[in-house]
């Protein structure tokens, strides 16, 4: 195919692993994070993997910026963006767990804004951005929610990821009459990512796996196949949803 694809969070874990797989449809990727050498060793590895490996070289793009910062969002958009450009799938898989908490309020403050910002902000003024971009019709927006939006897990963490369905309701709300697709994947414990950092103790995980239905931890590649899903134009009737893909860690809903 030869869609322009933009993935924030694209450098590792499962951005990562979606970007390998718009790559390999043929698609010109575009990944997203702060740290720039992340970046790079992440196109190199996609360009070196799979059977494809001259298209993936031509395809996959970085940038290195901080998504909580608009005038980045802004200079980004507008370099690597012209006004004919039209992007059909946005992906905004950038986020993270949050630093701890503290007692004090305002260690409490400093770490809520973090976790709002580095969940919500970055996919807020990414979208907001591009939004004059987005292919009419066909565009896909695809947010990056969590199982802990729907049954708690972390606090601001939890409510960073909730704060995601509603807006992402509304943009569905607007982008709908244009033949945009907005919808949320929330995912359940997947490995493999940088998401924990070195929080992930052996018990935590054995109690993640066990939450499960299926007695595995979740891959990167279990969540790409629900972007390989929503993304086509056979999809553009899915729109507003939120998509578990948790191992029957929660059902339903
Ligand atoms: N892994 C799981 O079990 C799990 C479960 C539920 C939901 N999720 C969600 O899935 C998404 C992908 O996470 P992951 O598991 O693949 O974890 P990950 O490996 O930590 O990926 C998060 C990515 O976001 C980028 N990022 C963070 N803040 C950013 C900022 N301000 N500007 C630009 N990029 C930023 C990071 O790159 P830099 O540090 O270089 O900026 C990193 O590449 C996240 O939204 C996460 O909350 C994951």
């Amino acid at each position: 195919m030869n869609r322009t694809v933009v993935i924030s969070g694209g450098g590792t874990g499962i951005g990562r692993t979606i970007a390998s797989r718009f790559a390999i449809h043929g698609d010109r990727v575009l990944i997203i994070g702060r740290r720039a050498d992340v970046l790079h060793k992440a196109a190199e590895y996609i360009a070196s993997s799979g059977a494809s490996r001259d298209l993936h070289s031509r395809r996959v793009e970085v940038a290195a910026v901080d998504l909580t910062q608009p005038d980045q969002v802004q200079s980004f958009v507008d370099d690597r963006f012209p006004v004919e450009t039209a992007v059909d799938v946005l992906v905004n898989a950038a986020g993270s767990g949050g630093p701890p908490e503290g007692t004090s309020l305002s260690e409490v403050a400093a770490a809520w804004e973090q976790t709002l910002r580095a969940n919500v902000l970055t996919a807020v003024l990414l979208t907001t951005a591009l939004e004059p971009r987005l292919r009419r019709p066909g565009g896909r927006v695809i947010n990056f929610s969590s199982i802990a939006a729907l049954r708690g897990g972390g606090t601001a963490y939890a409510a960073a990821k909730a704060a995601l369905h509603g807006w992402s309701y509304t943009l569905a709300g607007a982008f709908g009459p244009e033949g945009i697709t907005v919808n949320v994947i929330a995912p359940g414990f997947i490995d493999s990512t940088e998401l924990f950092g070195d929080t992930m103790t052996d018990e935590r995980r054995q109690r993640l796996i066990t939450g499960t239905l299926v007695g595995r931890a979740g891959h990167p590649d279990d969540v790409a196949a629900a972007v390989d899903y929503l993304a086509p134009p056979e999809a553009s009737y899915i729109t507003g949803q939120v998509l578990q893909i948790n191992g029957g860690a929660l059902l339903g809903r």
